[in-house]
């Protein structure tokens, strides 16, 4: 039986207090609901998922509209039933509807497999857990047998019923005929005068369909944000998730409580991390590098044994072997460095390639440059690549030497092995194997007596 998806969205997230719509607020950098569409997306891709959006649903189509997805409105926000009841024409009467929700965004591939492996053809499956604090949940009603009969929300539970600890996540797999069955019959009488979509499971047991109950694997799971304490709550497990993952394949963490990963990364074995690291988009760090405290990647490769020292970014780079990198060094998108490239403190370089063992330690900026093989760059070189209008290129061979603070007027192209003496402005073609120099010559005046005062 194929598997259609509706993600529930309409809601308003009061308790965020923000203009921007709950769903669309990020954990580990991506929205809940595309956490929520991607492990969707896993599940199964014979048909596109539905979303049910509500309030503000215009931004979150916009914001979302890469994603094949289908986008249904339900105008008004009458409860879960209700929700559910407007994807039920886009649904064929032979599938199952699996339910989530886009404000419970870690709801693992792992656990939704479970639930369609173990939900027989004809019966309802659904998620619950025990709860040391159920507090705000729909409570799960058991008969004698232990059969769940029903769910009952908190607001219009008795004392007894708000005693029980099995909750419920609000996620089920129900057969889509079903659906089309009992959703029209919904009654609002309740405490919050909603359609409740919980009341299909007394209705179901009523016609002695059986319901299963599946666990998730971590509670975590299951646990929606209505808060921002939830969200740092549940953003703090999934880092802790993340951590572990990657000290298991052989990464060291001087402190797993101060690691960020806001995207993917491929982390390789002896790589040490150091405190308050972040990385973001897609990362790649080769084995046995050093990464330092306080460092940011993102969207970055880097090859074997290079280290990061403290406080550097890297942003859209690719980086070879054996480079040493910082303390201090800012590497923007476009930058290739080859194999043992230094880039020390207050370094800036954007769209560069910077050959095998060249060194720019210090102090520099290098933009839209091909800089050769062990190039030494000289601190305080800046390439003037901009003219406010247009950007141009800097070339300079190999093995040449860029004395201290020299500004290289772009276009502009340093021969191989050429030498160019410091504090000169480089606005012309420098010649391979030699010395050029373009500054004033130092002169000193003889006799040259200091201004004295004048007496009154
Ligand atoms: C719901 C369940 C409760 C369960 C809990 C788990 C019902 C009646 N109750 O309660 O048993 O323990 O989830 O988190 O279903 N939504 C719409 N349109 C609406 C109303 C809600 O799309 O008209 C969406 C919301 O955006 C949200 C989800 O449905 O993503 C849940 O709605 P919410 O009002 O938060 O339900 P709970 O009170 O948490
Ligand atoms: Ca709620």
């Amino acid at each position: 039986m194929a598997t259609q998806i509706v993600i529930l969205a309409a809601g308003q997230g009061k308790r965020m207090h923000s203009v921007i719509p709950k769903v669309l607020h990020t954990l580990a950098g991506k929205s809940l609901l595309e956490h929520v569409i991607d492990t969707a997306l896993r599940v199964s891709d014979e048909t596109a998922p539905i979303i049910i959006n509500g309030h503000q649903g215009s931004k979150i189509v916009d914001a979302l509209s890469h994603y094949k997805v289908r986008w249904i409105e339900q105008k008004e926000q009458l409860g879960t039933g209700h929700a559910l009841l407007q994807a039920l024409p886009a649904i064929s009467d032979d599938s199952r509807v699996l339910v989530l929700y886009g404000d419970v965004p870690l709801i693992s591939l792992q656990t939704l497999k479970t639930l369609i492996s173990q939900t027989p053809n004809n019966a309802i499956g659904m998620l619950t857990a025990h709860l040391p604090n159920p507090t705000g949940y729909g409570r799960i009603k058991r008969n004698k047998q232990n059969h769940i009969v029903g769910v009952i929300e908190e607001k219009d539970a008795t004392p007894d019923e708000q005693s029980i600890t099995e909750i419920n996540s609000g996620i089920y797999l129900v057969p889509a005929a079903y659906l089309k069955k009992w959703l029209p019959l919904l009654k609002n009488k309740n405490a919050q005068n909603e359609y409740y979509l919980t009341d299909i499971i007394a209705l179901a047991e009523k016609e002695h369909i059986s319901i299963h109950a599946v666990a998730p694997q971590y509670i975590e799971e299951i646990l929606g944000v209505n808060d921002r304490l939830q969200l740092a709550q549940l953003e703090r497990f999934y880092q802790k998730q993340q951590v572990e993952n990657f000290m298991r394949l052989g990464v060291t963490f001087y402190d797993p409580a101060r690691f960020d990963l806001r995207g993917v990364a491929e982390i390789g074995r002896d790589v040490t991390i150091d405190v308050n690291v972040i990385l973001e988009g897609r990362v790649v760090i080769g084995d046995e590098c050093e990464i330092g405290p306080n460092v940011i990647l993102r969207n970055t490769e880097i090859s074997a044994r290079t280290k990061v020292r403290a406080n550097s970014i890297i942003d859209g780079a690719e980086i070879a072997s054996d480079c040493l990198i910082g303390p201090f060094a800012r590497i923007r998108p476009g930058t290739v460095l080859t194999s043992h490239v230094h880039v020390g403190n207050f370094v800036e370089i954007k769209n560069s390639v910077i050959g095998d063992r060249s060194k720019i330690n210090h102090l520099s900026y290098v933009g839209d440059s091909e800089i050769g093989k062990q190039v030494n760059i000289g601190a305080g070189t800046i390439t003037c690549n901009y003219d406010g209008v247009n950007k141009y290129k800097t070339i300079i061979g190999d093995t040449a030497f860029i004395g201290s603070s020299t500004q290289l007027v772009a276009p502009v192209r340093i021969g191989e092995g050429a030498t160019i003496g410091a504090g000169s402005t480089i606005t012309e073609d420098a010649p391979s194997h030699q010395l050029t120099v373009a500054r004033a010559r130092q002169q000193t005046i003889k006799d040259w007596k200091r201004p004295i005062k004048k007496e009154e």
